[in-house]
């Protein structure tokens, strides 16, 4: 070890990442969550409009369909938003991108808020669209601020706030979403215009906070101006040898062209790393983490708890998502990101499988479906140890600056696709396969933790050209 005086944690880059990582990931987190607890007022207001517009009620599959729309659309938001995440990182800048993305909310809360008293559903359906650019764009402008601005000592820590952020507004958006609180037929609009807020947040926090020392450097070729942004970020005027860094790293672009789209998939030194950021991003919505959470209430229930108390002990779930999404930001930087995904992956996997047991089995005795519960819980934990995470700071770390902002796009398209197609496909699969539906996650886990364990290296504490070198040894390159 080295032991030198690294610039840690200060008042300023505490500012910048509350800026960056409140303003935004609680949009993505608090919007997929929001929907769960008022579908049957939500519902029961697309009905009653449909009354008034045409003199008949709907029928269960029209409304159905439409609330499915509502669901999904903010998916396929999410999807699009992804795919500008490069060009607007590179035109616009990771914050004015940012700060402009609220845009984006803004057109969706008035869509949304709007729509009951105006009396329009299909307004649901286009604001929810706005919000998901929005979070598809969040989600890939974020992670890469939030590694760009870090010292590299402190990269996956800071870079964990982005999924932190998101555990902790799904939780909001669960308890704000009780009845006794904004879960109600007059409230409702309110409780899905509460998004604005950290839009507010960000719009007056995030202009005082200087664009990425980076992308200042090494996009727009301003020395001075980065150093300056080097010098807030770290409250030290001794940035030299993380200036040095980035010169050299600047150098090397000039020489290298930015690649193409073409180049992302064929160039051995850039498919790999593209590979491992999309499989991971696969890994994390494929893991079957929202089709146990989804099981959890009657898995609750039929271990014999009442409704209200299954509700509460799916809160208490989402406490645990945080809490252990916040002891995951504490032991990256020492564990490891390998190790860490390696551990949740492969606990996931053996959890998931006795899940299938006791499902397949649960009548056969009582203790079984206590069983489940500890099961359902240990999963989340799992999960949120590391797979929940680390696949969205990690591609930033495994590119540099040339290729980061095209390969955030599509690993993040790749996750918002991959989310989207398990909201489609979970149900349907259910009704068809039952508890048999679990087999397809143990065997999926399966598979991602033997490609993590041979493909995925360790990137604790490299600089981008360390990880770089890496890629270009042999061991890597051939796939
Ligand atoms: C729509 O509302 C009417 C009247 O309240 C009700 O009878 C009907 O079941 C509702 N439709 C659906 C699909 O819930």
């Amino acid at each position: 070890m080295v032991v030198k005086r690294v610039p840690g944690l200060n008042g300023r880059l505490a500012l910048a990442i509350a800026a960056a990582a409140f303003g935004s990931a609680f949009q993505h987190g608090y919007n997929t969550g929001v929907l769960n607890a008022p579908q049957t007022l939500i519902c029961k207001f697309i009905n009653e409009t449909a009354y008034e517009r045409y003199g008949s009620y709907m029928d269960e599959t029209q409304l159905t369909m439409i609330w499915s729309w509502i669901v999904s659309i903010y998916c396929a938001g999410g999807i699009f938003g992804a795919m500008m995440t490069g060009i607007v990182a590179d035109r616009l800048g990771r914050k004015l991108g940012l700060l402009c993305n609220n845009i984006t909310i803004l057109i969706g809360v008035i869509l949304i808020g709007f729509a009951k008293p105006c009396g329009y559903y299909e307004m649901l359906i286009v604001g929810r669209f706005f919000v998901g650019i929005n979070s598809g764009l969040n989600a890939g402008l974020t992670p890469m601020y939030l590694a760009e601005i870090s010292p590299s000592h402190l990269r996956g820590a800071i870079g964990t706030v982005y999924q932190l952020v998101v555990t902790i507004s799904i939780l909001i958006s669960q308890i704000l979403g009780l009845e006794s609180l904004l879960g109600t037929e007059s409230m409702w609009p309110w409780l899905l215009s509460c998004t604005i807020i950290p839009a507010i947040f960000q719009v007056c926090t995030l202009p005082i906070c200087p664009e990425s020392p980076k992308f200042t450097l090494l996009n727009k070729g301003k020395e001075i101006e980065a150093q300056r942004a080097l010098t807030w970020f770290r409250g030290t005027i001794e940035v030299h040898e993380e200036l040095d860094e980035m010169r050299a790293e600047y150098e090397q672009m000039k020489a290298v062209p930015k690649p193409s789209l073409k180049e992302m998939f064929t160039l051995d030194a850039l498919r790999m790393p593209l590979i491992i950021s999309c499989m991971m991003m696969v890994a994390q919505q494929l893991s079957g983490i929202n089709a146990v959470i989804f099981f959890s209430t009657k898995i609750f229930q039929s271990a014999g708890l009442d409704d209200n108390t299954s509700q509460l002990a799916t809160l208490g779930m989402g406490a645990m998502n945080v809490v252990m999404t916040l002891v995951s930001l504490v032991i990256v930087e020492k564990a490891g990101r390998k190790t860490l995904l390696l551990f949740g992956f492969t606990g996931m996997f053996v959890d998931v499988f006795l899940l299938f047991l006791c499902i397949l089995f649960k009548d056969s005795a009582s203790w079984i479906s206590y069983f489940s519960i500890i099961l359902v819980v240990m999963f989340v934990v799992m999960f949120a140890s590391g797979p929940g995470s680390i696949p969205w700071f990690l591609v930033s770390e495994l590119f540099n600056s040339g290729a980061r902002p095209m390969a955030t796009s599509i690993a993040v398209a790749v996750n918002w696709t991959s989310n989207f197609i398990v909201g489609w496909s979970f149900l349907p699969l259910q009704v068809l396969l039952g508890p048999y539906v679990f087999i397809i996650f143990t065997v999926l886990l399966g598979l991602f933790v033997l490609f993590i364990w041979f493909k995925v290296p360790e990137t604790k504490n490299k600089t981008a050209e360390e990880i770089a070198a890496m890629f270009r040894q042999r061991s890597y390159t051939q796939g």
